[in-house]
């Protein structure tokens, strides 16, 4: 069998850990020419240097997705490298706990600057350039919190449901153009954004457990499941899907 995504130029951004990282070394086994963007660059060079080590193509692009001219730049430098774009994943993203009245404006901020403004950036910039090479596909990254609200996280909820609505409002928007816009769900899936949550509680180990356990199948979900349906809406497998939003999350929003 051929790989899915043979030559292919893919950036995938937040691509230095949890989802993004297990995206990136997927999509480089699938026979992508993988650009990791992160804005960390110690853990976008360790995804680089695992996917090389496993003879797959990949370079790093270290770029703040909130930022207009990082975007920028971080498209000119993909096009001036591969000559095409095929692919965006967009996959960074951030998390401040808070309702309405403890979050601070900047936590409200800084969540959808990175999680929501960082989404329509990379877009508006990447776009152009997938319309250049005949079209292809973007996969933007929301959350089982985009789709129902979780207490606490209010900034977090707003962005992801944002991203959901941007995606099928860009999905109608470019079809005629032949690039797919979807967008993937995850639930509660073990990263360092997780550990992160957990360690810094009162009690990592309830914790640990009371995350776990709020959902039919009992478990968190693994970053190679996510990265598995993203790469399934990215390829040319999924030819007829655009605007689709599809849920990795262990039933937790089934009704
Ligand atoms: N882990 C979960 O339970 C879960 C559930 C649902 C959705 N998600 C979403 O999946 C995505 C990945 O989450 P994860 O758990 O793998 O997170 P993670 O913290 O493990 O990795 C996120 C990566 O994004 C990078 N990043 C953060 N802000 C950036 C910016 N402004 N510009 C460029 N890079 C930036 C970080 O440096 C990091 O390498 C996020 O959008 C997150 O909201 C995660």
């Amino acid at each position: 069998m051929g790989k899915k995504l043979a030559n292919k130029v893919a950036i995938i951004t937040g691509a230095g850990s949890g989802i993004g990282q297990a995206t990136a070394i997927l999509f480089a086994k699938e026979g992508s020419k993988v650009v990791v963007v992160d804005r960390d660059p110690e853990k976008g060079s360790e995804t680089v240097n695992r996917i090389k080590e496993n003879n797959g193509d990949a370079t790093l692009i270290l770029s703040d997705v909130s930022k207009d001219s990082d975007v920028q730049d971080m498209v000119k430098k993909t096009v001036d490298q591969h000559g095409r774009l095929d692919i965006l994943v967009n996959n960074a993203g951030i998390f401040r706990e808070g309702d309405a009245v403890k979050a601070t404006e900047a936590d409200w901020q800084d969540v959808l600057a990175v999680n929501l403004t960082g989404v329509f950036l990379c877009m508006k910039y990447c776009i152009p350039e997938m319309i250049k090479s005949g079209g292809g596909a973007v996969v933007n990254v929301a959350s089982e919190a985009g789709l129902v609200a979780i207490k606490n996280q209010v900034a977090y909820n707003v962005s992801k449901s944002g991203v959901v609505a941007l995606s099928k409002s860009t999905a109608l928007d470019f079809a005629a153009d032949n690039i797919r816009v979807n967008c993937i769900c995850p639930g509660r899936t073990l990263t360092p954004l997780v550990e992160e949550v957990i360690n810094s509680s009162e009690n990592p180990e309830a914790t640990r457990r009371t995350l776990s356990e709020d959902r039919p199948l009992m478990r968190m979900g693994k970053p190679e499941e996510i990265a598995a349906g993203i790469l399934f809406l990215a390829s040319d497998e999924a030819p007829y899907t655009i605007g689709a939003v599809l849920s990795i999350d262990g039933g937790y929003t089934v009704p």
